[in-house]
């Protein structure tokens, strides 16, 4: 059972929202159009699915661990998805594209038990570092289907995983 999104990972997701704005317009990073990587909503319903935010408080380095572990378990679903449609198709272009974030996804699903432990441990550069390489590998992942003007069947997938590796990050910026 998914807990309630409590008051304090509420609060936690608009101040960091906030902060991300700010920052974005500071530096002009943004992305699609001028928006940040993801909203106040997508915070909060993210962290308020896991039972241990309801402990986290206002400490951003424990949601940012539970960030990375969503997309620990977010990317393994996505990579069994992955073999599963693989198993269904042929061998066209689509196929093709699906080996490509096939190994993407490998690597992530790799990765991130590190990852995860750079993030509980406060190594921020590390942790900051393997989390852009979750968000590449979703991002290559859906180019694929893109340059080869296929749809994907794994957008939403790839969405998640970007957003969750990226609300880890900003969570893991606000961490002293
Ligand atoms: C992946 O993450 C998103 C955003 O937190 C969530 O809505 C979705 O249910 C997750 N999917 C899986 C399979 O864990």
């Amino acid at each position: 059972m998914a807990a309630a999104a409590t008051a304090s990972a509420i609060l936690l997701c608009a101040l960091l929202f906030a902060g991300t704005q700010a920052q974005a317009k500071r530096t002009e990073v943004t992305v699609g159009g001028g928006s940040v990587f993801f909203d106040v909503q997508f915070c909060v319903e993210a962290l308020g699915s896991d039972d241990r935010s309801a402990d986290a408080g206002m400490n951003y380095g424990a949601y940012s661990a539970i960030a990375a572990d969503l997309l620990t378990a977010n990317a393994t679903t996505t990579a069994a998805k992955i073999d599963a449609l693989l198993l269904r198709r042929g061998n066209d272009a689509t196929a093709r594209c699906l080996r490509s974030c096939q190994g993407l996804y490998g690597g992530v699903v790799r990765r991130q038990p590190g990852c995860a432990a750079a993030v509980r441990g406060r190594r921020n550069g590390e942790g900051t570092s393997c989390l852009e390489r979750a968000v590449s590998a979703a991002m290559e992942c859906e180019d694929g289907f893109g340059k080869s003007k296929l749809a994907s069947p794994v957008t939403m997938e790839n969405e998640d995983a970007f957003k969750l590796a990226k609300l880890a990050v900003a969570l893991l910026t606000m961490a002293h």
